[in-house]
This record gives structure tokens, C-alpha cells and sequence, in this order.
């Protein structure tokens, strides 16, 4: 084993696991938040199902100081999590909602009273869904209920009962000052643990792991190691280790780049940062217009909108991404770095080829600049996949228009799962632009997709249903901005039962 290269580094992990502290030093930086919990701490409440984020049997909550000295709180799947990522966090199971005269827990009292658990494997995971549900002051609203659970799987209660337990535990009051003193002092112990420490630098013989926390040390790293693996939430990387068994070696985690987590605003754009989450970059991206919020509501589940980054959606060049479609069609830019050179690319330039990006070894992907939508330009995106909620895209359309005197002025189609990387559909946009907005315009950009895409089978979907569908929501399209009273779209009720 090797030593930090730096005076300012250290090697130890520190963070909380309930209220007491750990300092972890050679433990091999691959290693699972779950395997940690399991075969280290001998905490076996946390459960495995798949390993791969979509069950949420693994699911744990973390605590972080929001800066204003409170502490934020959110689900991850303890699966896909390197042990590393804890460092300066506090780590809850299901283990430590016991009370100390060993009483359960509203949200289990609630669970037990609801009958909310049969074989009771995916118990431990919803527990800790609505533990954070509790945290944040509780839920009554259906839709909002189904959205914090739609990440744990159940194969026996029906989901009914534990719907039903997630109104009757409630939530901590927001102005209880117990509370509110509780967290303000895991906040100070929390920033003191790592205050002042260095960089944390991992040098295992099974593989080497930096998490610097300002983008030039960041920078400086890829620099030193631009062969590294940039790990942001790891909901894509995660699965290399449990479901490829790759050894990474070394790992940049961007998570705690305090720069890279921040989203701004201007009167024209809304600029995320690399380490931004889903669940964070939500409400900025949904104001810039509004379908990119329920695109983002509809990735994975909270626990992986609470990890997963928009900034790794881009830099993993996946065909399949949900926001790279809808970000194209805005004409989003990315600011690439290396060292201290920066440089701006057009999203729609930065997918080369299917696996082939703009992107030089040591480079990284610093933020996303999304500008608003110009006035009169109307923006709207479609995700297809077999289920509503936790499914991967079989075709996404996302496409901007403006209409000015019954024609077309502008005019930008993006689809998703149609070719071997998000892509504009330039035929289709010709084919409309300058045009009538009618029924034969209509046709006459659904026949130049047919010309201009020759999408694939696999188990997501057939080629043949891949351009139906594209097709038609050009359909949807036209509708939704020709006839707007005609229905397109679930809402209320109906939408909370999908
Ligand atoms: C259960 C589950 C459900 C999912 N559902 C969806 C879905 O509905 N829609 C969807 O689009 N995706 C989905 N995904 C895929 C994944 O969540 C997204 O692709 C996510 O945006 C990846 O971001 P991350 O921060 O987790 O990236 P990571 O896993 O950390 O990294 C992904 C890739 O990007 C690179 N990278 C990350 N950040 C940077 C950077 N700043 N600079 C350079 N390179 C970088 C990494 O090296 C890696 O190659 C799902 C994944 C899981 C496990
Ligand atoms: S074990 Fe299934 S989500 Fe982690
Ligand atoms: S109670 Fe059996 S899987 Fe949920």
C-alpha cells in the first residue's frame, strides 16, 4: 500500500454512523455502503435484493450539514454507494430508529398497525423511505406519497397498506426545537470532522480513491490521473463494480467538490453544477419549463434522483439518457475543463458516436448551462418506457417550437433510444420549419423521421415500435399545442394511481 502524496491529504473516511463516529482507514474504496453495513458493522437490518439500485431493499438515509448549519436529509441505495462517499456524513439504518427504551418508531408503530409487512424482506427499506419522509415534516398527498416510494418494491403487501402507513406516521413538527437542536449539533460535529482535514485519499492495494473538494484540486487530479473514473452519484458507476466486477482504479469523486454543487440563476439561464443532484437540480430546471421537472420526477426513483447527477446523465454518453434530449432541445451548452482551460461545446456536438464523446482523457464535464426558453417558444418532452415510474426510455421525444401567424418559426426535435446517441431529428425539423402548422406538416416530419432514423430492437422495444412512437408524439406534439383543451396527459387523481 502507498501513502497519500500529499501533505494535504489524509487517509482515513470519517463521517457519523448514527450518533457515533467512525474513522475508517485500509478499507478498499469499491467497497458497497451495504457490504460495509453487512459484513463490517454486522448490521444486517439494510437488505440486498438486486444490487443495482432498483429495489430499494438497501435503502439508508444520510444526513449532510446544508451550510446553514441544519442538516438535509436524504434515501440512497446503500448498494451502488462506495463507502468513501460517507465521509463527512452521517449514516442512518434502519437500526438506529429504535428508541432508547427500545420502542419502535412512529413510522414502524405505523407500518405494524397498517399491516404493512408480510415476509417483511423489503420492509427495512420502506422503513427508512418513510423515515425520511418523517424527517422532512411528513406527507398526505397520494402522488407525493407514491413518488418517495416509488423506489422500494414489494412483492407481497400490495402497496396499499403502505401507502396508508405513510399518512398515519406523519411527521416531526417543523418547529420542534428538540429537534431542531438535535440536528444543529450533528451539523457542528459533522463540519468539525472534516474541517481543516485535507483531502481524503484512499491508497489501498485494491485501488487508490480522491475526493478533492475544491474543482481546482479536482482538476489538478485528473491531471495527475486522466485515466481515473470521475464518480458523481455513482447510480450508473456502481452498478460496473456489483454488476461487471470491474476494479477501478483510481476513483475522482466530484460529490464533495463544494463548487460543483451549486445551480444559479440568471434572466436567461440556469447554470448546474457537475455535482448538482436530480433531486436538486429539480425545482431550477422545472421552472426553466416545466416537462424537464416531470422528466427528472421520472428518473429512477428518489433514491436515485437524491445521488445521480445531471452532469453524469451527459458525461456517460448513454443513447438512453433522459435529460440530454430535453437539454439539446433548449440548446444547452456544457463547460468542459481540464486543468485551467475551460471551453464551451453545444450539447448536441458533444455525442460523437455511440460510446464516443467530446471528451479528452482528463477532462470533465465542470456544468450545464440551460438557457430559458425565448419568449413564444414552447417546450415539451415525452418519455416512453414500460412503466411510469423506475424504468429506463424506450424512445424520447423532446422538441421546441414556435409558432408565429399559424407558421413554424423555430423548430427543434431531440430523440432519445432512436440512434446510437441523443440526436436531432434534422430532416423532420426542415420538413416543418416555415411551414403551416397543420395536419400535413404533421405528416410530412413524421415521414422525414422514417428517412432519417433506423432505430434498433432490444429488450427495451422493436425498431418497428421505436418509429411508431416517435411518430406519434410528434402527434402529441401537435395536439397539445394546436388543440389544447383535448386531454393528453393523466393529472390529479388519475395521475396519482399510474
Ligand atoms: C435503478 C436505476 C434507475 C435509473 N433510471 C434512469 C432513468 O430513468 N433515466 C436516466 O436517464 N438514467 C437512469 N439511470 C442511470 C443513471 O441514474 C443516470 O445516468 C445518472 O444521471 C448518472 O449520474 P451519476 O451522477 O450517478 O453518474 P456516475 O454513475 O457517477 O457516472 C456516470 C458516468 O459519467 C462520468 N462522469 C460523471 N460525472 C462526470 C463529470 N462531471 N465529468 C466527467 N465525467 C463524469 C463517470 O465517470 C461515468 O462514466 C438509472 C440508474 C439506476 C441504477
Ligand atoms: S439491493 Fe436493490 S436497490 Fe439496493
Ligand atoms: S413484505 Fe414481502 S416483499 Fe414486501
Amino acid at each position: 500500500m502507498t501513502q497519500p502524496t500529499s501533505q494535504n491529504m489524509r487517509p482515513d473516511i470519517r463521517f457519523l454512523f448514527g450518533d457515533e463516529e467512525r474513522s475508517l482507514s485500509g478499507i478498499d474504496p469499491q467497497m458497497t455502503v451495504l457490504d460495509y453495513l453487512r459484513l463490517e458493522e454486522r448490521k444486517t437490518g439494510t437488505k440486498e435484493g438486486c444490487a443495482e439500485g432498483d429495489c430499494g431493499a438497501c435503502t439508508v438515509v444520510l444526513g449532510e450539514p446544508d451550510g446553514d448549519g441544519k442538516m438535509a436529509y436524504r434515501t440512497v441505495n446503500a448498494c451502488i454507494q462506495f463507502v468513501p462517499t460517507l465521509d463527512g456524513k452521517q449514516l442512518l439504518t434502519v437500526e438506529h430508529l429504535k428508541s432508547k427504551v427500545g420502542s419502535l418508531h412512529p413510522v414502524q408503530q405505523a407500518m405494524v398497525e397498517t399491516h404493512g409487512s408480510q415476509c417483511g424482506f423489503c420492509t427495512p427499506g420502506f422503513v427508512m423511505s418513510l423515515y425520511q419522509m418523517w424527517l422532512d415534516g411528513g406527507e398526505d398527498d397520494r402522488g407525493a406519497i407514491n413518488d418517495a416510494l416509488a423506489g422500494n418494491l414489494c412483492r407481497c403487501t400490495g402497496y396499499g397498506p403502505i401507502i396508508e402507513a405513510a399518512r398515519k406516521a406523519g411527521g416531526i413538527a417543523a418547529g420542534d426545537a428538540a429537534e431542531q437542536k438535535r440536528r444543529a449539533d450533528i451539523a457542528t460535529r459533522l463540519t468539525d470532522l472534516v474541517k481543516d482535514a485535507g483531502t481524503l485519499a484512499v491508497e489501498h492495494a485494491a485501488g487508490r480513491y480522491y475526493a478533492p473538494r475544491t474543482s481546482d484540486e479536482l482538476a489538478a487530479l485528473l491531471v495527475a490521473h486522466p485515466d481515473a473514473t470521475v464518480l458523481a452519484g455513482g447510480t450508473d458507476v456502481g452498478l460496473w463494480v456489483t454488476k461487471m466486477l470491474k476494479r477501478l482504479d483510481p476513483i475522482i469523486y466530484i460529490g464533495d467538490v463544494a463548487d460543483l454543487k451549486s445551480v444559479s440563476e440568471t434572466d436567461t439561464a440556469v447554470v448546474i453544477g457537475a455535482g448538482v443532484t436530480y433531486s436538486r437540480a429539480h425545482d431550477a430546471l422545472g421552472r426553466v419549463a416545466s416537462d424537464i421537472g416531470e422528466l427528472i420526477r421520472r428518473i429512477g426513483s428518489r433514491q436515485i434522483r437524491n445521488a445521480g447527477t445531471v452532469g453524469g446523465n451527459i458525461a456517460n454518453g448513454s443513447p438512453i439518457g433522459d435529460t440530454p434530449p430535453a437539454l439539446i432541445a433548449l440548446g444547452a451548452k456544457i463547460v468542459l475543463r481540464m486543468g485551467n482551460v475551460r471551453r464551451e461545446v453545444p450539447l448536441e456536438d458533444y455525442f460523437i458516436s455511440y460510446g464516443k464523446q467530446d471528451r479528452t482523457p482528463g477532462e470533465f464535464v465542470e456544468s450545464v448551462i440551460v438557457p430559458k426558453p425565448a419568449k413564444g417558444l414552447v417546450f415539451k418532452a415525452y418519455k416512453i418506457s414500460k412503466r411510469f415510474d423506475q424504468d429506463i426510455t424506450a424512445v424520447l421525444g423532446a422538441f421546441a417550437i414556435q409558432i408565429a401567424d399559424g407558421k413554424v418559426a423555430a423548430f427543434r426535435a431531440v430523440y432519445g433510444g432512436m440512434a446510437g446517441t441523443p440526436m436531432r431529428a434534422k430532416k423532420c425539423e426542415a420538413a416543418v420549419i416555415g411551414k403551416e402548422w397543420d395536419e400535413a406538416t404533421l405528416g410530412a416530419a413524421q415521414r422525414a423521421l422514417a428517412d432519417e432514423f433506423e432505430p434498433m430492437t432490444d429488450m427495451r422495444a422493436s425498431k418497428e415500435y421505436r418509429m411508431l412512437v416517435a411518430q406519434n408524439l410528434l402527434t402529441k406534439l401537435f395536439i397539445e399545442t394546436s388543440a389544447p383543451d383535448i386531454a393528453t396527459r393523466l393529472v390529479g387523481k388519475e395521475a396519482a394511481l399510474v
